[in-house]
């Protein structure tokens, strides 16, 4: 057989710069892909079967007659995958594949999404199918809504798949269309705080999000909240105040990502930090899915002399980021570990960003 029979995938997890809510209202993303992720050793196997294996884990999957809900777990999102990119018509037979990884799961930093983008990266390689990698994000993206039951935008995915050392990936959610913005932090530096909140998407509070911003799109006669360009004519017409809320975020998230681009294009790194602190606020107290944790990181964390700060993800437990000069590090962390420890909670884990390429093939 030739070389494809077996190799080795990575795939990252990501941060969010910013653009927090805006995915699944076909708005602008800023993500950057992570030197942590998933990766996967892979080996073809002719009995139609994927066999998988996770941290002592084992799971067999029957290829055929795979479809959404047959396979529960962890094993639904490598599982997912291989049913989606069927689906598509892209195809690929059976495997074996082992996964490791160096990413906290629950953390808000994608481990799904790599999870999903490796297996899709080492399935298509090892069949030799030739698949775009936008396309690949559909295959993951559809791996997690429908077979992993995960109501997912299309943030993790793309970031996982389209990122490139060094630089943050600019993503219009709507068209599909994507660049590259460098990524140039000098001397600042980006700081994951995993605040120790485990969560899950699928809890139905990120699902009940979604569906007030289609009723506010609805209610407001436009396709998606992206399309709302009025934000003080459109309030008024809304006049329950949850969705007012809804909307106003998901507006200034978007005049936010434009900016932060902006002032990264200028190298005006610093002043990124008012950005992210602005849309911590705004998805406190607007979009109302920050956690405790989280408020009390970022405030401690400004304090200690960060720049800004802001949680990542969907919310309600997860990571925060904040951006902050090298020589503050030492001193935002201990800020943040003493306003941990003055309220008992267990201190919280760190992980410098560094801005890194997207999932490939390492052997
Ligand atoms: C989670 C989802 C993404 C996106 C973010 C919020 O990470 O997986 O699709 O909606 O929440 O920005």
């Amino acid at each position: 057989m030739n070389g494809t029979t077996r190799g080795t995938w990575h795939a990252p997890g990501r941060v969010n710069l910013i653009g927090e809510h805006t995915d699944y209202n076909e708005g602008l993303v800023l993500p950057f892909a992570l030197a942590q992720g998933i990766t996967v050793e892979g080996e073809r196997r002719d009995d139609g079967l994927l066999e998988l294996h996770s941290g002592g884990q084992r799971e067999a999957v029957e290829l055929e007659g795979l479809a959404p809900g047959k396979v529960k777990g962890w094993a639904a999102y490598p599982a997912g995958v291989a049913g989606a990119l069927a689906e598509a018509g892209y195809l690929v037979g059976g495997a074996t594949l082992r996964f490791a990884s160096d990413l906290p799961s629950g953390a808000g930093l994608s481990s799904s999404a790599a999870l999903e983008c490796a297996t899709a990266l080492a399935l298509t390689d090892l069949y030799e199918v030739k698949a775009d990698r936008r396309d690949l994000v559909r295959v993951a993206q559809r791996a997690e809504n429908a077979y992993a039951g995960v109501p997912s935008g299309i943030l993790d995915q793309s970031a996982s798949l389209l990122c490139e050392a060094d630089h943050a990936l600019l993503l219009d959610c709507r068209s599909g269309m994507s660049s590259r913005v460098p990524l140039n932090l000098g001397d600042h530096r980006v700081l994951v705080i995993d605040t120790g909140v485990r969560h899950s998407l699928d809890d139905g509070r990120y699902a009940e999000r979604r569906a007030e911003c289609e009723e506010a799109a609805r209610l407001l006669g436009v396709p998606a909240l992206r399309d709302v360009k009025d934000l003080a004519g459109s309030l008024s017409l809304l006049v329950d105040p949850v969705l007012r809320r809804r909307v106003q975020h998901v507006v200034t998230e978007n005049h936010r990502v434009e900016a932060t681009v902006g002032l990264l294009r200028a190298g005006a790194v610093p002043e990124m930090g008012a950005m992210l602190t602005a849309s911590h606020l705004s998805l406190r107290d607007l979009y109302q899915v920050s956690w405790p944790q989280a408020d009390v990181a970022v405030e401690a964390a400004v304090k200690g002399g960060a720049r800004g700060g802001r949680m990542i993800g969907g919310g309600f437990g997860g990571s925060v980021i904040v951006l902050a000069h090298r020589e503050r590090l030492p001193a935002v962390r201990q800020a943040v570990d003493a306003a941990y420890a003055a309220r008992s909670w267990r201190p919280p884990a760190y992980l410098e960003a560094v801005p890194s390429p997207g999932a490939s093939r390492l052997s």
